[in-house]
């Protein structure tokens, strides 16, 4: 597998950070993750606002990457080294402040930015999907900057593994009794007949499939609030369901031990889900691959 670092191109195996990045010691620094179908980024000007507004908050300056046409050529060309071009992948860009002494304040002088790319194949959980999956709920311990995807992920990772631990999908974080995402995705519920979600704060990341999903939703005249719900709400909720580059749309039918509606999933996470999935393979189609313009050529 390839790795695209500091403008270059290599074995991944072959790239390496020096320990005193401030990424390594802070996490000082900020991702983004695209899916990718048949080679083609979803939603790329969505993924690189948020990159670049994260950067912007954190201050740190943004490398020559943190554009849409240079951003897709080196997606094209780890997806095609790595052969990737054909069926889902998902594409990680990451950039820490760099590496410096280590103190606490930003470093004195400018420094260049560390800015590393990897794709990866992608299998959606359709297994999972199908049946509808089960989480937890946990306190959210996160910070209230939750809105900048920064790369200390902490309280999603021992959140995640708990839910792991005792064979569930995810952690609903519940901060102040409201429910606000989960360790990589959002939450949906439908209460009273109405589609309800956080609404995009400081609280919880400023959601690109949490967008398309609520404007497929409207779309379709759904019901959509986007004001928070309790996790005492999630009782009487008829479906809940997660949302995510990674998780598509996502039937949860039992939270802790309280079975959700039916215990299956319900017809409006089915019908978000199946229209979300027709936007991505849409995705595909709207530019030939290069394997395939090699091959029309
Ligand atoms: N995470 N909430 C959190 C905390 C996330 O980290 C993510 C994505 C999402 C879903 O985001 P979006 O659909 O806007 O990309 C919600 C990525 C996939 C990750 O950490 O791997």
């Amino acid at each position: 597998m390839l790795a695209y670092l500091n403008g270059q191109f290599l074995p991944r195996a072959d790239a390496a950070v020096p320990v005193e990045d401030r990424g390594f010691v802070f996490g000082d620094g900020v991702y983004e993750v695209w899916r990718v179908v048949g080679g083609r980024l979803f939603e790329t000007a969505r993924h690189l606002a948020r990159l670049s507004s994260g950067l912007h908050e954190l201050r740190i300056p943004s490398p020559d990457l943190v554009d849409a046409e240079r951003l897709v050529a080196i997606a094209d060309r780890l997806l095609t080294d790595d052969g990737l071009l054909d069926g889902e992948a998902t594409f990680y860009v990451e950039v820490t402040r760099g590496v410096a002494p280590r103190t606490h304040q930003f470093p004195s002088g400018r420094i260049a930015p560390t800015v590393f790319a990897m794709a990866n194949p992608f299998k959606p959980a359709e297994d999972l999907r199908r049946a509808g999956a089960t989480c937890i709920t946990m306190p959210d311990i996160r910070w209230l900057r939750c809105d900048i995807k920064t790369i200390q992920l902490l309280p999603n990772v021992l959140g995640k593994q708990a839910a792991a631990e005792v064979g569930a999908l995810d952690v609903l974080f519940v901060r102040d009794g409201v429910v606000t995402e989960t360790s990589h995705s959002y939450v949906l519920a439908v209460i009273d007949g109405v589609i309800r979600t956080h609404p995009t704060n400081n609280l919880i990341l400023p959601g690109i499939t949490r967008a398309v999903v609520l404007e497929i939703a409207r779309d379709l005249k759904m019901r959509v609030d986007e004001t928070p719900f309790a996790a005492t709400d999630l009782p009487r909720a008829s479906e809940v369901f997660l949302a995510g580059t990674t998780t598509d749309v996502m039937p949860i039918v039992r939270v802790d031990d309280v079975v959700v509606g039916e215990g299956k999933p319900g017809p409006i996470a089915t019908t978000l889900f199946r229209e979300l999935r027709s936007r991505l393979d849409a995705t595909a189609k709207t530019r030939p691959t290069r394997a395939a313009a090699a091959a029309s050529a």
